[in-house]
């Protein structure tokens, strides 16, 4: 808990309970220099444009609530304490009584939380997830964690962006199974290609070659003559990763080329980027921010967003 240091500690207790004090004085050296205790028709002599002054005495009711309010702020501050002051009031911390303060209640509150959820965490966690997707609650609550935590760089509706993979498509980098999702949730991940592939010494004129062979597997416009000139540089720099089919290769999350789906884009300026320069999409590893069953439940939603029809 963080505390203040004592002289602020000092300085703020001092104002608080020298104002409470003024406030004391104040409505009693005014009740005290009242001259009437009824109301009359005498002024103060105070007066302006025509307005009057009645100088009565202050009506009984609000000089009560003025006291009480006093009195009222002085159990507060017994109850919730003060700078560095603790009140009596105390909050249940770890199986602890400890004094009040917005921390400890906060803490209070995620616990009680926690014990209630922990039964029901556990629960999915002990269904299978291609079983736990027909559960609707559990996928809200996957849902919500995606939302927090997940949705900054797939979307919120997880359909990506550019060098962030789609997650609703079914088209996987490195294989949308159960375990594969779990993996990469707490390690991350980090797709690897080489600037050129494993042809460092691939020239201007096959990089042309190549984009336009790539191209063509996906069946988008290309120069034909180009592209068979291009075939065997791709056997020879890619394929390793990226199959002799291009089809990709989920060991090493090497995508698919063939299938018009892009993690950077199809365009010629992007495969020739990613030829010439390499691509690294990094994941970091997010194990750390969930309990496993809280991984559980987010891989389900994953899971569930890519196999509707098992979803119903
Ligand atoms: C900082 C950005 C970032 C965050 C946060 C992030 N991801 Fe990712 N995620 C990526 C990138 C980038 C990739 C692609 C990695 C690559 O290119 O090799 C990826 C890939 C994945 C994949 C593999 C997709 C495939 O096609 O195989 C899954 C599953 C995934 N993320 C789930 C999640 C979940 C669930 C969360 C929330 C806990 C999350 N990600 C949070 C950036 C992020
Ligand atoms: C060592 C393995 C490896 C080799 C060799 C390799 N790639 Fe890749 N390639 C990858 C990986 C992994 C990715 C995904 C990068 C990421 O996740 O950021 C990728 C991504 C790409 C992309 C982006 C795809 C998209 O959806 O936007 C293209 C295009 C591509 N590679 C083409 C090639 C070509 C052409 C060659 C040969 C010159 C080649 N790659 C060689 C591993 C490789």
């Amino acid at each position: 808990m963080s505390a203040l240091s004592t002289f602020w500690s000092v300085w703020v207790i001092a104002i608080v309970f020298g104002t409470l004090i003024a406030c004391g004085l104040l409505i009693q050296y005014s009740s005290k220099t009242q001259v009437h205790s009824e109301e009359t028709d005498e002024t103060t002599g105070h007066e302006y444009d025509g307005i009057q002054e009645l100088d009565n005495p202050l009506p009984r009711w609000w000089v009560i609530m003025f006291w009480a309010t006093i009195v009222f702020s002085v159990g507060y501050i017994a109850a919730y304490g003060l700078a560095n002051m603790q009140g009596f009031l105390k909050v249940e911390v770890d199986g602890k009584q400890v004094p009040w303060s917005q921390t400890a209640q906060w803490q209070n509150e995620v616990e009680k939380f926690d014990e209630k959820v922990a039964p029901l965490f556990a629960e999915y966690a002990a269904t299978p997830i291609p079983e736990l997707i027909k559960n609707e609650e559990a996928l809200k609550t996957g849902q919500r964690l995606f939302a927090s935590n997940c949705s900054v760089c797939h979307g919120s509706g997880a359909k990506g962006a550019q060098g962030f993979p789609n997650l609703t498509d079914n088209d996987w980098l490195y294989g949308g199974s159960p375990e594969k999702i779990i993996h990469a949730i707490k390690n991350g991940l980090n797709g690897m290609m080489p600037a050129r592939g494993v042809m460092p010494s691939m020239t201007d004129a096959q990089i042309d070659q190549t984009v336009q062979y790539v191209r063509s597997l996906s069946g988008l416009k290309h120069d034909a003559a180009l592209a068979a000139e291009g075939t065997a540089v791709f056997m020879q720099a890619c394929a390793a990763c990226h199959g002799v089919d291009g089809k990709g290769n989920q060991m090493v999350g090497a995508p698919n080329l063939t299938d018009d789906i892009w993690l950077y884009g199809g365009s010629t300026k992007q495969i020739d980027f990613a030829i010439r320069h390499g691509r690294n999409g990094v994941m970091p590893p997010q194990g750390h921010r969930f309990t496993d069953e809280q991984v559980h439940v987010l891989a389900a939603y994953v899971y569930s967003l890519s196999n509707k029809e098992s979803a119903q």
